[in-house]
């Protein structure tokens, strides 16, 4: 997953205002926070385009599970640490003021038991009063099976076609995404990309939070219609 994705990710997603929603995260960490310090842990972080934007405020530290991500961080955002590693069980020796998990990369933990893991580890993480923020996948409800999805990009080097339909697997979302991408002076690439994401439900998810010892809260009116956001202040 997003191994073969990383190096076409930020033309896939160039349709998304990483601008536009940094700066809503911004205003939220400024109502929200009650440490004193700057620093910020963005986890699930992809190619870092929320950090080029947080990073103006803040000091920085992104990880991720996928090398190839972290890769094409590294190599298009300065001033920032960036470095390879897993939201269940990364121990990075620090505390924050703010951790954020953004574009539902939290989805991808499955099952309740290794959010349980994850937000406890977040917790160990963050400083009293730091706060964290989740944008989260869809839940049952408002996650649409059978959707048909189609994204594309025409550059003129490059030229990409994502097409998809949405499945349900009990709990989970499973989406097979089929890449097709043509570029100058090379063949044409076929790949698949499959995605299961959890579909987590919000009284759950607040639960597993409070018991962390976070101040928890929904937000309905989020980054992204009908995903919402998760903001926690560690107590
Ligand atoms: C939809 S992308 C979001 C990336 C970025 N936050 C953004 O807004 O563009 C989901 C990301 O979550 C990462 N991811 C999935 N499982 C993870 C895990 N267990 N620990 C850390 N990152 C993970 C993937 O590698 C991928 O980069």
């Amino acid at each position: 997953m997003y191994k073969e994705l990383a190096k076409y990710y930020d033309l896939i997603y160039s349709w998304k205002d990483y601008k536009k929603e940094s700066k809503k995260i911004n205003k939220l960490i400024k109502k929200y926070k009650k440490s004193d310090g700057n620093k910020l842990l963005d986890v699930g972080c992809g190619t870092g385009k929320h950090l080029e934007y947080i990073k103006e405020n803040f000091s920085c530290t992104g990880i991720d599970l996928n090398e190839e991500m972290i890769g094409v961080a590294k190599n298009n955002i300065s001033d920032v640490d960036f470095k390879p590693a897993d939201m269940i069980n990364f121990d990075l020796n620090d505390k924050f003021d703010v951790i954020t998990c953004l574009f539902s990369s939290i989805g991808y933990l499955k099952t309740y038991d290794n959010l349980e893991k994850t937000i406890l580890n977040f917790a160990k993480h963050l400083k009293t009063g730091g706060v964290v923020i989740i944008e989260p996948w869809f839940t049952k409800s408002t996650y649409m099976v059978g959707h048909l999805g189609m994204t594309t990009y025409d550059g003129e080097d490059i030229k990409i076609a994502r097409l998809n339909t949405t499945a349900l697997d009990n709990d989970l979302s499973v989406m097979e995404m089929h890449y097709l991408i043509v570029e100058r002076d090379k063949d044409v690439k076929y790949f698949v990309d499959k995605h299961e994401v959890g579909l987590f439900e919000i009284d759950k998810f607040l639960e597993i939070m409070i018991n962390a010892s976070f101040k928890a809260e929904f937000l309905k009116d989020g980054l992204m219609k009908e995903r919402g956001l998760y903001i926690g202040i560690k107590s």
